[in-house]
């Protein structure tokens, strides 16, 4: 895995914001597959700045969510999918309709995860971008995750809840969520993780420098053939 420490929050969204508009200047028809939560919101915000001073487009680009809560329709502040509308859909040239989040409402979720599955096996992605669980997972893919999982529906962990909690003010947290699979995620040409912050900091070690092991789903990385690592020196500091 490639390592990229940076001094601060604003230093990684540049870097991870770089690596994304490199992939939509040297692809005809980029794909690529985004990650939600506080970490990645600086980086969508230089990729609004880089498209308004015209140096991107993402009119030819295909999107790819890694997840979606059960049971919050897109109408939802607090869905996934408003999430990436605020963030970067509805500030930049991109078509909605090239953009994909598992459906967390859908009747039938078994059915769901097939077709989101299908989507995916039809359209590789050219980047993955993920941010990193305190418990190391990535996307929902909590400890214990098997590496050959497709999209399927989680029990979100108490840690991840409890982490989650804060964005929703009546503490009514979803317990599940849609997810793409850890095979999902290693489908994709390049991978980019980011990590923030100094509660970050054992999960990035153990990323890092752990065995590669279901305990710790991000660990996987380390036998990606490109991944990036980028981290700001707080989450870093038991890696250097
Ligand atoms: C979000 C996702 C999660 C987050 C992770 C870190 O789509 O899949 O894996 O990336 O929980 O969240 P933040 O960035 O809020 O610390």
């Amino acid at each position: 895995m490639k390592i990229v420490i940076v001094k601060n929050y604003n230093e990684l969204s540049a870097a991870a914001a770089l690596m994304i508009a490199d992939v939509l200047r040297c692809v005809n028809n980029p794909v690529l597959s985004l990650a939600t939560g506080s970490t990645p919101i600086g980086a969508y915000a230089e990729l609004v700045n880089a498209y308004r001073d015209n140096k991107i487009s993402f009119k030819n680009v295909l999107t790819f969510n890694l997840d979606e809560y059960v049971g919050l329709p897109a109408t939802d502040g607090n869905s996934y999918r408003a999430y990436m509308n605020k963030h970067l859909f509805d500030n930049v040239d991109i078509d909605k309709d090239n953009t994909n989040l598992p459906d967390g409402t859908a009747d039938d979720l078994e059915q769901e995860c097939k077709r989101y599955s299908a989507l995916l096996e039809k359209h590789p992605r050219h980047l993955q971008l993920l941010g990193l669980g305190r418990n190391g997972h990535i996307g929902f893919n909590e400890p214990g995750t098997r590496f050959d999982s497709v999209t399927h529906v989680v029990e979100l962990t108490p840690d991840t809840i409890k982490a989650n909690s804060r964005l929703f003010a009546d503490g009514a947290v979803p317990r599940r969520a849609v997810t793409m699979g850890i095979k999902d995620i290693m489908a994709a040409k390049r991978i980019v993780l980011l990590a923030s912050g100094e509660n970050k900091a054992r999960a990035v070690y153990n990323t890092v420098k752990g065995r590669v092991s279901d305990s710790c789903p991000a660990s996987v990385l380390q036998t990606h053939p490109d991944a990036t690592l980028i981290a700001d020196m707080e989450a870093a500091h038991e890696i250097v």
